[in-house]
């Protein structure tokens, strides 16, 4: 006797369609799964075996086979327990053939029955409708996820018996609480929270208007992670496929709140100096993404820059580069997106006070060197703006000045944002342009341009450096409602390169800061 059951597996942030064949046959009584199913699914036998006999269906007193097609893609996770519990009961006749018509199921087994929520169900939701598949069966705890898919049925379940009963006609299922918006969460923090840092403040809103990478370099207490944290309230808002996207990413993390299915703020992640290569950029033996997809279309915030560990901070070179990960894996290669905002701060030296204008610096020149050469030159490359945070005036903090709030920066920001959709109408920002648009969009008079070939000359930029710079240069313009860009424009660019100067220049930087 045999079954065919729908169900899916997410590979990455892609979902495929994974049928699920139940063989009753002859012989002794085993129990296999084959299909390339990795250690959870074939622990996925105990459980099922278990839920059924608990539920009162009894297990079949035979061979099961349980086939996981196709057997090329690997099948990972616990989703698969309620689809093989289904198949083993339509084998043996215990529910109707039909039953499962134009329906994708996953769900985890408890040992009694209950159903269990799973990773990845938005993604899974969205390839069911693309399948053309008319119902999602999926754990209550899911369900609103799944039902942030229009056009599709989503049943949300709580137990294999109640599964059974929905699925026999003898009980509807209860409907799926209609997602609404939170609303805006707005206030908490504002850039008008932060007083003087004039400097910071202005390469703060360049980052948001363009997209680029940010660096602070300052002494403790400066202000420099107050500043950081504020990012989030002058960047747009999410577009709704940006949402889906995030959402998607978050939902095959397993972090999607049951009761918030669609991600409505940017995602700002700052995790701690001690993440290693793989809580970063994802992978390792359980497939996650990590926090740089995490902050997809999000900001990734890493505070005290130095402490982390060179390789987990080498491991983001690429994702920074092509806007996504890829992780070669033995059986399959996992893509997941990250495209974020990087904002990183630190101090200029080990004890913090280097340059500072009324404390001394403890540092031999050896050791702020050491300090420094702990961020590599190519990760530094890609941080157009390195802008040193000066100790706040003592003055300016009881000040009766009001400063400039997030929402005035946010309608500047929101201008040059517009100014670029209209060039390029690709919903790419500055920081992110083709290298024929950079042609096309950074062109530069005779003037500019010897400017600019004398500072690279000078400070032994890169070429990578150099594009970077016509790019904040870009922004510059837009943010000043320009077409051209000016020797202004390039100059102040320029002047966000503190740190990636060339050997010779950084250690004239170095020498000439100390006292
Ligand atoms: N420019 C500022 N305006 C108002 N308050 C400030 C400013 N800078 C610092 N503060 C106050 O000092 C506290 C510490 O600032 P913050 O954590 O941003 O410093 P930091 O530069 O990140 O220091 P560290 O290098 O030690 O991490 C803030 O919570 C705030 O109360
Ligand atoms: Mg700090």
């Amino acid at each position: 006797m045999h079954a065919n059951v729908t169900s899916g597996a997410v590979l990455g942030v892609e979902a495929y369609r994974i049928e699920v064949e139940v063989d009753l046959g002859q012989g002794m009584m085993v129990f296999s799964t084959v299909g390339l199913p990795a250690s959870a699914v074939c622990e996925a036998r105990t459980r099922v075996k278990s839920a059924l006999v608990n539920c009162g269906y009894g297990f079949p007193q035979c061979r099961v086979t349980v086939n996981l097609a196709p057997a090329h893609i690997r099948k990972e996770g616990t989703g698969f327990d309620l689809p093989m519990a289904l198949g083993i009961l339509m084998a043996e006749r215990k529910l109707p053939s039909e039953a499962l018509a134009d329906t994708l199921v996953v769900g985890e087994l408890a040992l009694d029955g209950r159903v269990r929520g799973v990773r990845g169900i938005l993604p899974l939701a969205a390839q069911a409708l693309r399948l053309g598949l008319k119902r999602v069966i999926v754990p209550r705890h899911n369900a609103a996820e799944a039902a942030v898919v229009d056009d599709i049925e989503v049943v949300g379940v709580d137990h294999l018996a109640e599964c059974v009963e929905i699925l026999t006609g003898r009980a509807q299922p209860i409907p799926v609480p209609a997602f609404e918006e939170p609303p805006p969460e707005e206030g908490a923090i504002d850039l008008r929270d932060v007083r003087g840092q004039a400097v910071a403040r202005r390469a703060l809103e360049i980052a948001a208007a363009g997209g680029h990478n940010l660096l602070f370099l300052g002494p403790p207490g400066a202000g420099k992670t107050m500043l950081a944290r504020r990012l989030p309230t002058i960047v747009p808002p999410l577009t709704f496929p940006e949402r889906l996207e995030t959402s998607i990413v978050a939902s095959v993390a397993g972090l999607l709140p049951a009761d918030r299915p669609l991600v409505a703020q940017r995602p700002f992640r700052a995790p701690h100096h001690t993440v290693s290569g793989v809580g970063l950029t994802g992978g390792g033996s359980l497939a996650r993404p990590g926090e740089v997809s995490l902050a997809h279309n999000g900001v990734l915030f890493l505070d005290e820059l130095p402490e982390f560990r060179r390789e987990a901070l080498e491991s983001m070179r690429q994702p920074l580069e092509d806007g996504e990960v890829v992780i070669a894996r033995a059986q399959a290669t996992l893509t997941y997106p990250s495209r974020f905002m990087l904002v990183a701060a630190m101090n200029p030296c080990p004890c913090g006070y280097l340059g500072h204008p009324r404390r001394s610096c403890e540092c031999h020149p050896g050791q702020v060197q050491a300090y420094r050469n702990r961020i590599s030159g190519p990760l530094l490359d890609r941080i157009d703006l390195q802008v040193p945070v000066d100790p706040v005036d003592p003055r300016s903090l009881r000040a009766e000045a009001v400063e400039e709030s997030s929402a005035t920066v946010r309608g500047r920001v929101l201008a040059a944002r517009a100014i670029q959709e209209a060039r390029s109408g690709t919903g790419r920002c500055n920081a992110h342009l083709r290298p024929a648009e950079l042609r096309r969009y950074c062109v530069l008079d005779a003037r500019a341009d010897a400017f600019l070939t004398r500072a690279m000359e000078r400070l032994d930029l890169s070429a990578r450096a150099h594009d970077r710079i016509l790019k904040v240069a870009r922004t510059l313009a837009d943010l000043a409602g320009r077409e051209s860009l000016l020797t202004a424009d390039v100059a102040e660019a320029v002047q966000y390169r503190q740190l990636d100067r060339g050997a010779s220049a950084g250690a004239r930087v170095v020498a000439r800061a100390q006292p």
